[in-house]
């Protein structure tokens, strides 16, 4: 019996080791049509829940023009990917640790040229993806607004993405847009309606995307749930904690946490496909010389 049960755990163990050194993960970019309808918060706040759930989360700031998921933190990155680029510091040099334990690759606003890079350059930053020295189970990847093509690019090399929306009709309208723009190189699209005044406005919020995804993409969405709009929000921002941390008991932590929840219960109903860091930056590249 002892025996048996040592050979399962030594079998455990290889298995856990194989995954790290396959550095295989879901990967999840957070994006939406519209800007400032939440996506630095709900990538920042949903990465610490995710984390204090038992996974390990690298929370990558991705807004080629105005980075600012430090800014929610209150961290002060010296170095970004910039400078892994121009082979100043290694990807591992770079990582920072953010709250809750998640781990954080800081922005570089600099960095929109990414569609220029040289062959050596791409090689170099696949190469420094696939160096990340850390045990990771999930990447969310939060992104700038709009569609533009870094944007885009981004969210079509992840297997999965959460489009982030409120209930105004404007915001609507632009989720859809990048739903349109995605729904074929994704794998799963998730939708989160943020700053809803109650559940029946994200109910109906939810359902008008997911009925209009299904009837003219024939897509179909997985709604992850609502964050309240509530002025925790705007005060944890300006103290530069997250709200999940500095006001865990408030109404949009607990929708955070919901959320986090129907995120992991999604690796039981349906299974994505996981992929390699390398992978996904290299797809992420190939996109943007498209
Ligand atoms: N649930 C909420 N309740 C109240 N205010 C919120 C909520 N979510 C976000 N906000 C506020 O909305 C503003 C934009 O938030 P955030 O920066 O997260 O949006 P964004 O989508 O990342 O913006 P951008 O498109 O510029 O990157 C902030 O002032 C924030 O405080
Ligand atoms: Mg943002």
């Amino acid at each position: 019996m002892n025996d048996q049960a040592s050979k399962l755990r030594s079998l455990e163990k290889r298995r856990v080791h194989q995954v790290k050194v396959s550095n295989s993960v879901r990967v999840i970019a957070v994006t939406s049509g519209k800007g400032g309808v939440g996506k630095t918060n709900f990538s920042v706040n949903v990465s610490i829940a995710l984390q204090e759930m038992g996974k390990s989360v690298l929370l990558i700031d991705a807004d080629l023009g105005l980075a600012n998921v430090d800014l929610l933190m209150g961290l002060n990155p010296k170095f970004n990917l910039f400078h892994v680029l121009a082979g100043q510091k290694s990807i591992n040099d770079i990582i920072l640790d953010g709250p809750g334990g998640i781990k954080i690759i800081p922005g570089a606003s600099g960095l929109y040229n990414l569609a220029n890079l040289s062959q050596t350059e791409i090689d170099g930053l696949i190469k420094a993806f696939n160096n990340i020295d850390l045990p990771l189970d999930i990447i969310v990847i939060d992104t700038g607004a709009g569609i533009s093509k870094n944007v885009m690019s981004l969210v079509r090399a992840s297997k999965e993405v959460v489009v982030v929306t409120t209930p105004e009709p404007t915001s609507l309208t632009d989720a859809y847009a990048v739903i349109k723009l995605v729904h074929k190189d994704v794998e799963k699209i998730h939708l989160v309606v943020n700053k809803a005044d109650n559940f029946k406005t994200a109910e109906a919020t939810a359902q008008r995307l997911t009925n209009a995804s299904l009837k003219f993409l024939s897509t179909s969405i997985n709604y992850l749930g609502f964050i309240l709009e509530d002025k925790t929000v705007f005060r944890s921002n300006m103290e530069q904690v997250p709200f999940y941390v500095r006001f865990p008991s408030s109404l949009p932590s607990k929708c955070v946490m919901n959320i986090g929840r129907r995120l992991l219960e999604g690796e039981l109903d349906f299974p994505v496909r996981e992929q390699t860091v390398g992978g996904w930056i290299k797809k992420f590249l190939s996109f943007m010389r498209k």
